[in-house]
């Protein structure tokens, strides 16, 4: 059942929001780069320092045991907050990046053989994208790619049966676009590769925290994921992995915390998830984590959803308005944030003016360089929203745009 939420009055949770910058409110719209951290998520590291602070897994004295219990039960809140099956499918990482490094280095490595594919789209960051050419060059594999069907961007979905040759070993694919505010098909696209035996990795960095994400309605056989990006802490992400597929996985990384037996001559290793996490881990990310996966349970990812998604049409209209803008992505049905070019202005003069005018934006190549090429440009500028942001913040936006424009036009 959905309730009526007081988005303006979720703004008090965030301390961060309420400060001038040049002399103007700061309106944060960079949180498709990182979000920020509500009131529960910065108690619960204090909280975790002041009192349970000490190593995992090793003590037996008080504070270890509870620092070991919170960091348990965070990956067991991480496993209902995607719908894993057990907490054993639930790997802690550095974030999106880390995870979908593990899975090239310690599957990729176990399967993939030269002449074999890995299929990717046009339009992933580059993290999903560089992991997979460094396994390529390791293995003789190589790595294709579904195309994006221009400044829409929108995956040519009619090409993909195509690509899935029984070359493909795996198909590794964002969830959402962080360039170009796209919503991949990702349960269909999934389906098809699964139906021709292929493996399967969601990229869940700009969705996890914003709209549901089930890994069994999704049925994909990995999904990463990044705290920072869903009110959590920098520094920690989840990697799900389905536990069939972990079971069978070499270690990729060797220290302590994972190992069973060390001989000067060789090792065994723990089960899955703990053969993945070697040496201290980070602690007091988990713990900030579970507090930020509260906080979004509480309010309802549904309605996230719908809120992310009318502020960005409603921004994605008004800006539209704008002379000579040139916008990206797909113009309904997209998630919260839009790209846009002026063209009178280079987006990084965009993000500048609109810094002086306390407005956080991004300009860049948003890390999907070859997708950028491919578009002909070099960079756009981007706003993106989260529950936090308001109708009149997206005004506010529209109008310091025009004003940015007529100035570069005079
Ligand atoms: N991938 C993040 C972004 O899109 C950093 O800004």
């Amino acid at each position: 059942m959905s309730h009526p939420i007081d988005w303006s009055g979720l703004r008090a949770d965030f301390p961060i929001l309420h400060q001038q910058i040049h002399g103007k409110p700061l309106l944060y719209l960079d949180n498709a780069a990182t979000s920020q951290k509500p009131k529960a998520v910065l108690q619960a590291l204090q909280h975790y320092y002041e009192h349970d602070n000490a190593n995992v897994h090793r003590g037996i004295h008080e504070l270890s045991n509870r620092a070991t219990t919170a960091f348990e039960n965070a990956r067991a809140r991480a496993a209902r907050f995607i719908n894993a099956r057990v907490a054993e499918e639930i790997i802690f990482t550095r974030g999106t990046t880390e995870g979908i490094n593990l899975v090239a280095n310690s599957w990729g490595s176990q399967n993939l053989r030269a002449g074999d594919k890995i299929l990717l789209t046009e339009m992933e960051h580059h993290s999903n994208i560089v992991p997979w050419q460094l396994l390529a060059a390791r293995t003789g594999a190589r790595v294709v790619y579904l195309p994006v069907n221009g400044d829409e961007g929108l995956l040519q979905l009619d090409r993909l049966e195509a690509l899935l040759t029984p070359e493909v070993r795996i198909l590794s694919l964002v969830h959402i676009s962080n360039s170009m505010g796209t919503v991949n098909p990702v349960a269909e696209i999934c389906a098809l590769a699964r139906a021709r035996g292929i493996t399967t990795l969601v990229d869940a960095a700009q969705s996890a925290g914003h709209c549901p994400v089930d890994v069994q309605s999704i049925g994909c056989d990995f999904l990463a994921f990044s705290g920072h990006k869903i009110c959590g802490p920098t520094g920690i992400g989840i990697l799900y992995g389905r536990q069939q597929l972990l079971d069978k996985m070499p270690p990729w990384q060797g220290g302590g915390e994972m190992i069973l037996t060390v001989d000067y001559e060789q090792s065994t290793f723990k089960p899955a998830p703990h053969r993945f996490e070697a040496g201290t881990p980070d602690i007091s990310g988990p713990v900030g984590l579970h507090a930020a996966m509260d906080y979004l349970d509480a309010i309802g990812r549904d309605q996230i959803w719908r809120h992310d998604q009318e502020l960005a049409e409603y921004a994605w209209e008004g800006l539209a308005q704008i002379k000579g803008i040139r916008m990206f992505g797909p113009r309904k049905g997209r998630a919260g944030l839009v790209s846009f070019l002026l063209k009178e202005a280079h987006a990084h003069d965009v993000v500048t003016l609109a810094d002086h005018a306390g407005i956080a934006l991004r300009g860049g190549h948003h890390c999907t360089q070859p997708l950028m090429k491919k578009l002909g440009v070099e960079s756009t500028a981007r706003a993106s929203f989260y529950f936090y942001n308001t109708r009149e913040e997206v005004d506010r936006l529209v109008e310091t745009v025009e004003q940015i424009r007529r100035y570069f036009a005079d």
